[in-house]
Parts: structure tokens; sequence; C-alpha cells
């Protein structure tokens, strides 16, 4: 068993109607003038955001809104944001959306915080030092980021998307309505749930060794996921399902069910983060299309856990050898990311990727992570290609 820190120091406000706490939130964590970071426009249509706005207005609290976070969220607008804070004096971020929202609205919190290019953190090339004050008020179950310490940023020069992790950056409050998720498209819906379920098996499949605690977390969250991921096919309404799905997400990504291992693998991420930057594709589904690559080229290297993974998560008989029950496993998480029209191939996910895209992406991958990376099997640049042509 790894030693580890556990800090998640994000208070959550969960249920029906949360968000009408948001006013006394933002006065309870300080805030006296405060940004509002929002997407493309759903929070407009929904008419959530006009409820904030408003609520702001009766609670006397000034505010300024900036939108437009798009889906992996653009480094120029994270500018403008800065530029934005800086002249209005903002000292509290507000997040309504999204992971692109949250994403967006951290950066803009570290770059307001410390001098200098707020890049050079997703270009490892410092460490931030603060960053503003954040609350958040989720509207699609996915990403964690309402909890988690990372921000994913793209860049547009070199379409370059790179994550940056920090305590400082955790928000301060998360208002979770299951309710806000209703509006989402069912691809977006499913795109989420599987986000959720590949927080937890970048750090379930390990060769770092774990604990039963923290395995037993892993399997019951991502059999929860499956189980209301397909109640939501049938029945996009359903408020219970869209309740667990939500808090999965927040457990998924907060360090939960990491607790003990070595880190995790994460590779799956890191290809994917470079179809996102790319092809400009839904997280969700570029993991979901990546997945089956991977873990056929990993298995026989984390036999143990691929094995434990296909018995206890897909319910696959114990017969056979330990290869047959893995690929087994790896078959029925594909299976089942066809049940809730998710892709399983970069074709499916519309990427019609040529040679040099697929060279271009695995370089820039092994760059990004300094050469190496993975616990399941640590793969290199040619690993990486490998995986990226057997995913066409
Ligand atoms: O932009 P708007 O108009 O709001 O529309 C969004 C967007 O088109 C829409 N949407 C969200 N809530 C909705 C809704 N539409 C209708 N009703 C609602 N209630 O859904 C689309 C996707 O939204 P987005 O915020 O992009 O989704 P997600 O939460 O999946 O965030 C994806 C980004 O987060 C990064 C991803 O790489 C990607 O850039 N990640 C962030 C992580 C973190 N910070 O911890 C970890 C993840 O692994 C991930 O890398
Ligand atoms: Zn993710």
């Amino acid at each position: 068993m790894h030693p580890f820190n556990y800090y998640t120091p994000t208070k959550v406000i969960f249920g029906r109607n949360a968000e009408e706490k948001t006013a006394g939130l933002i006065r309870e964590f300080g805030g006296k003038k405060v940004l509002i970071h929002y997407g493309g426009g759903s929070v407009v249509r929904s008419g959530l955001l006009k409820r904030v706005t408003d609520s702001l207005d009766t609670a006397g609290i000034p505010y300024v809104t900036l939108g437009g976070a798009v889906p992996n969220p653009r480094l120029g607008l994270v500018y403008q944001g800065i530029e934005l804070c800086r002249r209005e004096n903002v000292d509290f971020l507000l997040a309504v959306g999204g992971g692109s929202a949250i994403d967006s609205a951290k950066a803009i919190g570290y770059g307001v915080a410390n001098e200098g290019d707020v890049w050079d953190f997703y270009d490892y090339k410092r460490k931030a030092e603060g960053c503003l004050p954040l609350g958040v008020i989720l509207t699609i179950a996915a990403t964690g980021s309402e909890m988690s310490d990372s921000s994913v940023i793209t860049k547009e020069e070199g379409l370059v998307k790179r994550g940056y992790s920090s305590d400082y950056g955790r928000p301060r409050f998360a208002v979770m309505d299951p309710e806000l998720t209703m509006t989402l498209p069912d691809y977006q819906t499913a795109c989420g749930c599987t986000d959720i379920m590949m927080h937890t098996m970048e750090r379930y499949f390990t060769n770092g060794g774990g604990m039963e605690i923290t395995d037993a977390l892993a399997e019951g969250l991502l059999c929860t996921v499956m189980k209301n991921a397909e109640i939501l096919v049938r029945d996009p309404k359903d408020y219970d399902a869209r309740a667990e799905i939500m808090w999965a997400g927040s457990l998924s990504h907060n360090g939960l069910t990491g607790c003990g291992n070595d880190g995790g693998d994460w590779m799956t991420h890191k290809l994917e983060h470079e179809l996102g930057g790319l092809y400009d594709v839904a997280h969700g589904a570029g993991l979901a299309a990546i997945w089956g690559s991977w873990a056929r080229y990993v298995y026989r290297d984390c036999l143990p856990r691929f094995r434990r993974f296909a018995i206890n998560v897909m319910g696959v008989e114990e017969a056979g050898t330990d290869e047959e029950i893995a690929l087994k496993g790896i078959e029925a998480l594909e299976d089942f990311f066809r049940r809730i029209h998710m892709p399983t191939n970069l074709r499916e996910l519309g990427v019609h990727a040529t040679k040099e895209d697929l060279a271009l992406m695995a370089h820039k991958c092994a760059v990004g992570v300094n050469g190496a990376k993975g616990s399941a099997r640590l793969l290199k640049e040619e690993d990486m290609l490998a995986i990226f042509r057997a995913s066409m």
C-alpha cells in the first residue's frame, strides 16, 4: 500500500434547487466581486444563468459575466478572463456549466493570482502559488472538475491540450442539482458517464498495489455508473439515476478511488487529450474510442487487475485462462459503450486520421508525458503510435 494525502476541501451542496444557495455560499467564502464564467449558451437557454444573476442582484453581490468556454476550452478566452478580472477587481470566480467552464475558470484564477504567463503552468515550466477562490454550479456530470485539482486547457497555437493540477485550484464549493443535467443531449450524458468510469479505471489498472477498501469503492462506483447510465438511455429524466451519476462523477475524480495505489495509469487520458486537441472531439467519446485498443495492448502486463475487473465489474464467469477472462472483460466493457451509443474506435468517433496525424499525436503525447508514462504498462512513443493505429 502506498502512503497518500487525501484533500477534498470542496463544500458540496447536493439536491433539487441547490443552486438557490449560491449567493449565500459566495458570501460564506468571502466573495465581494464575482466573475460568472460559463460555456456556449446552454445555461442561457435553460434560464439557469438568469436565475443565478437574479439571486446575486437580490443579495447585493456585484458581478461581471464571461461566456464562451468551449469544450476543450481555449487559452485565448482564459487571457480575456484574466484581463477582465484585473480590470473589474474580481475576487471570486463562479463557474456555471461543465468541465470546460470550470477548467477555464481555474486557469483564469491561476492567471490572476500569479504573475507571468498562465500557460507556463500547463507547460510544466513552473508551479502556481495561488488561485482566485472558485465556486461551481455543475450542469453536466463528467469530469469531476467540481472537486478535482485539475484543469485542462487547449492552446490554439499548435493545438496543444494540457492539464495542470494543483490543490489551489480545488473549488471552495460545488452546487449540484441533478435536475440541471436533464437538458443535456443524450450523447453528452453518455460521454459524461464514460469519463466518470475512466477516472476510476485509470486509478484501478495499475501494477502499484493498492487497498482493498479502494478497490471495493472503485468497483462499486463502476457498477453503479454502468447501471444508471443504461437507465438514462431509456429514461433521461430519471432523477435518481441522474443523482447517482452526478455524485459518482465527483467521487471518481476527487482522489477517493486512488487512495493507496501508485497514482494510476492515465495513458487513456493522455492519448485522448491528443484527439481532443487535434480533432476537438468530446472528451468522453474520445476515451471510449481509444480505451479498447489501449486495454488490448497492455492487459498482459497487468493481468491480475484485468482479470479482477472482468469478474467483479463486468460479471464475466471465472472460467478459462486469466487471459481469456481479461479479454472477455474488455469486450464486455466495449459492449456496454455500444449500448450507451459511445464509439469504440476512431472511425466510429468520426476521426479519419492520416498516418502523419497518428505520428504527430503519438509524438506530442510522448513529449507531453516527458517520454513515457503508464502503470499498467509503461508506454513510449512507439507504443502510443501502435495504440492509435489499432484504434483506427
Ligand atoms: O457550452 P454549453 O453551451 O454550456 O454546452 C455544453 C457543451 O456543449 C453542454 N452542456 C453542459 N451542460 C449542459 C449542456 N447542454 C445542455 N444542458 C446542460 N445542462 O455539454 C457540452 C459539453 O460540456 P463540457 O463542459 O465541455 O463537458 P465536460 O464536463 O465533459 O468537460 C470536458 C472538458 O473537461 C476536460 C476535458 O478534457 C474537456 O476539455 N477534463 C477536465 C478534467 C478536470 N478538470 O478534472 C478531467 C477530465 O479528465 C477532462 O480531461
Ligand atoms: Zn476525463
